[in-house]
């Protein structure tokens, strides 16, 4: 680990670079703390999926550096293509994106001809080309609900649990894809209740990613901006919160009187604390993101023929949301 000095001498410099290379930094609630402060102090953005994917299209840098996962790095660049993207690393990847290759899913897409695709953003560039319409956990409930409404039978994909939930909560004629995050996947139920036995005030938060059994357990469900949203609203001194650990700096700058409670990510008595860390987002750091800077390494290339076709779900996403 880098010792506190050597911290602000990293981010002295990459400030400076990213002045002097007209370039903002775009950081996902996921990553360390450094960086989602770096973001803040420099005029860039901390935010969820769908936040980041507008601040990137909207500001007027000419670089974004995004650091998070790949899909967020290509998003930004099906959304600006004239614009350089570069990430801290190109290996971040996530288990959803993994789990729904192209060539199976535009297969899966061929025999339900008759289904709107909808697809989460956590998929690849190529999987976006595929769909009518890509979804946050941020909006993926009023989307579906706005087809459902015009009489539209939906294919979705990648994740399993999201697509379960929000299945349940409008009855939406859904045809799911069985994706899923192996960081959410993992918190447990039982645990989760014995946890909430010892903070009977406290109010659980789960981000939908999760098990249906956990998600049944909870006071709120949302995405990551939703859950810091009820960090600040809801009345409870103590919060159980079921999504990864990065969150934590964002949930306790805006509500600092609150109790935050990691949930248990093992059953069976012996939870673990501190499991909930998406080993893709944790790959993002000082050094690399310096690194990057300086030599222009890990650009984001999608390829020509695949941004046309992606951009049209995407926007449409970032229309209805506005
Ligand atoms: P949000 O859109 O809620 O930020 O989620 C992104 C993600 O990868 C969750 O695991
Ligand atoms: Fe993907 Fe899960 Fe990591 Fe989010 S937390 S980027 S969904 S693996």
């Amino acid at each position: 680990p880098l010792t506190d000095a050597e911290q602000a001498d990293y981010k002295r410099r990459i400030a400076e670079e990213l002045k002097a290379q007209n370039a903002v930094l775009v950081a996902h609630y996921y990553t360390d703390p450094l960086l989602q402060s770096l973001a803040e102090e420099t005029g860039g953005c901390v935010s969820d999926s769908l936040e980041m994917a507008r601040f990137g299209r909207d500001h007027p840098a000419t670089t974004l550096v995004v650091a998070g996962v790949r899909f967020m790095g290509e998003t930004s660049k099906i959304l600006s293509p004239e614009k350089r993207v570069l990430m801290p690393t190109l290996d971040a990847t996530c288990s959803l994106d993994i789990g729904c290759p192209i060539d199976e899913f535009s297969a899966f897409c061929d025999q339900h001809p008759d289904r709107t695709v909808v697809v989460y953003a956590n998929t690849s560039a190529a999987v976006k080309a595929r769909a009518d319409w890509v979804v946050t956990s941020s909006c993926a409930l009023q989307i579906v609900e706005h087809l459902m409404d015009q009489g539209q039978k939906i294919l979705w994909a990648p994740d399993q649990h999201l697509g379960n939930y929000i299945q349940r909560e409008t009855g939406a004629d859904m045809l799911l894809w069985e994706g899923s995050c192996i960081v959410h996947e993992e918190f447990k139920a039982k645990a989760l209740l014995d946890l909430k036995a010892v903070y009977p005030d406290a109010a659980i938060l789960v981000h939908p990613e999760s098990p249906m059994s956990v998600i049944e357990l909870a006071d709120a469900v949302g995405s990551t901006s939703q859950l810091i949203k009820a960090t600040q609203t809801l009345p409870n001194p103590t919060f159980i919160v079921a999504t990864d650990r990065g969150i934590f700096y964002k949930m306790q700058q805006g509500a600092p009187d609150k109790q935050l409670i990691e949930a248990p990510t093992a059953g069976n008595g012996a939870t673990c604390r501190s499991c909930a860390h998406c080993p893709w987002m944790a790959m993002n750091t000082l050094p690399r993101l310096l690194e990057s800077l300086q030599q222009g390494s890990n650009e984001i290339h999608v390829a020509a023929e695949l941004i046309p076709r992606a951009v049209q779900p995407l926007e449409r996403m970032l229309n209805f949301t506005r």
